[in-house]
């Protein structure tokens, strides 16, 4: 066998191509938050996570300008060595204020910010603990760790405290969860989790990828629950809410500190470029001027949960802006993403692996500054193809 015998054999996406039902890696033309253009064809946009709708904020984006006037588009190096400018440093001050914690680090993406400190933390003869419904980075961090993962079913307590208790009280733990999931738009139970955790000897980490920005007043799912003192680690990204790209974790000075030491993903890749920075301290600043916005996201997630079950739709446990329309059948997933794109709504279609199997949906996410002229038009599509396709 060759290596790449493999490749060759690789069809399934080229016949999904050529049945017309494949609705990934679409190129757009032009994209203006709400709106996108495939060509001349214009689709209302409902698969981001531009929550806030930031990216085309005039403060964000003449930060960003004038980030590359000033410092150029890169900073060429990591941030171990040359790669760390002053603005680096000021947003994680301002980060770690914004979500009460004593230090916060920043990296280039999200992804790396779950790989460097999953796999620095966690040791030989210690145990991470995830939840069967994490973000794959979490998962892939578990895998780069020398200690041992465990996996609990999703947002299931008593299966939580079964994995838990069956671990040796003294060893180090780490929980790590999702605030928010990334598909199904509910929240992990954030007291129940941190009880358990404090009854069996495990430290707890929260990907707030999907809530900071949007639950807690913005400062994520901890700040919502009124926990924030209990969540060990808070994690984050920059290219959802904060309209860029990054992320960064936030706990104790001591922990940070060890991370920005230990973090292999942090330490031998380059920093994020000026420019992003700077469109994050600026979706900060905005964040706080104008929470109307985050107001407005979460009214505009209630509406359209109501009204798809209303017409019959199953959203499954959503209770944000992150609104999943479960279908069940791949076929019939892609079927009605296809129909759909050609009415002129944009959603993601989920198909396995990225949900478990029978579990294909069509995951749909507002932002603040999508009108209700296109929530309207939004809920008129959904209901003409709904009915064509038999799914209400
Ligand atoms: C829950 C969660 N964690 C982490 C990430 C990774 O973030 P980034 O896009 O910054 O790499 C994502 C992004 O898809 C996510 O949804």
């Amino acid at each position: 066998m060759d290596l790449f015998d493999k490749c060759h054999q690789f069809t399934e996406a080229r016949m999904a191509q050529a049945a017309g039902l494949y609705p990934y890696f679409i190129p757009f033309s032009e994209s203006e938050g709400t709106v996108v253009y495939d060509g001349d064809h214009r689709l209302v946009m409902i698969g981001s996570n531009n929550y806030l709708g930031l990216t085309t904020h005039p403060k964000v984006r003449q930060a960003a300008i004038r980030a590359v006037e000033q410092f150029g588009t890169s900073c060429t190096g990591s941030r171990f060595l040359n790669g760390t400018l002053e603005m680096h440093r000021e947003l994680e001050r301002r980060l770690a204020e914004y979500v009460n914690k004593e230090a916060a680090l920043v990296f280039s993406t999200g992804f790396q910010v779950n790989l460097g400190t999953i796999s620095a933390l966690v040791g030989k003869g210690e145990y991470v603990i995830t939840d069967k419904e994490d973000h794959a980075s979490i998962i892939d961090g578990c895998r780069l760790a020398m200690g041992t993962m465990k996996r609990f079913r999703h947002n299931d307590m008593a299966d939580l405290e079964r994995v838990l208790s069956s671990l040796p009280h003294e060893a180090g733990k780490l929980i790590v969860v999702d605030g928010v999931y990334s598909m199904g738009g509910d929240l992990a139970p954030l007291p129940e989790i941190i009880a358990l955790g404090k009854k069996y000897n495990a430290r707890l980490m929260v990907d707030d990828a999907h809530s900071i920005g949007v639950l807690g007043g913005g400062r994520g799912t901890a700040a919502h629950f009124g926990v924030t003192e209990d969540v060990d680690l808070i994690m984050g990204t920059f290219s959802k809410s904060f309209a860029s790209l990054g992320g960064f974790i936030a706990g104790d000075e001591a922990v940070i500190h060890y991370i920005q030491h230990h973090a292999r993903s942090l330490i031998f890749s380059a920093s994020m470029p000026p420019s992003n920075v700077a469109a994050v301290l600026a979706a900060l600043e905005v964040m706080q001027e104008e929470p109307e916005r985050i107001e407005r996201v979460n009214a505009i997630g209630d509406r359209m949960r109501q009204a798809y079950r209303a017409m019959g739709y199953n959203v499954g446990e959503s209770q944000t802006p992150i609104i999943p329309i479960i279908i069940g059948d791949d076929m019939r997933t892609l079927m009605t993403w296809k129909r759909l794109y050609e009415e002129g709504v944009y959603v993601n279609a989920v198909i396995p692996p990225g949900v478990p199997p029978n579990k294909s949906l069509l995951r749909t996410s507002y932002m603040a500054t999508h009108t209700d002229e296109q929530l309207d038009f939004v809920l008129d599509v959904f209901e003409r193809v709904g009915r064509e396709m038999g799914l209400i």
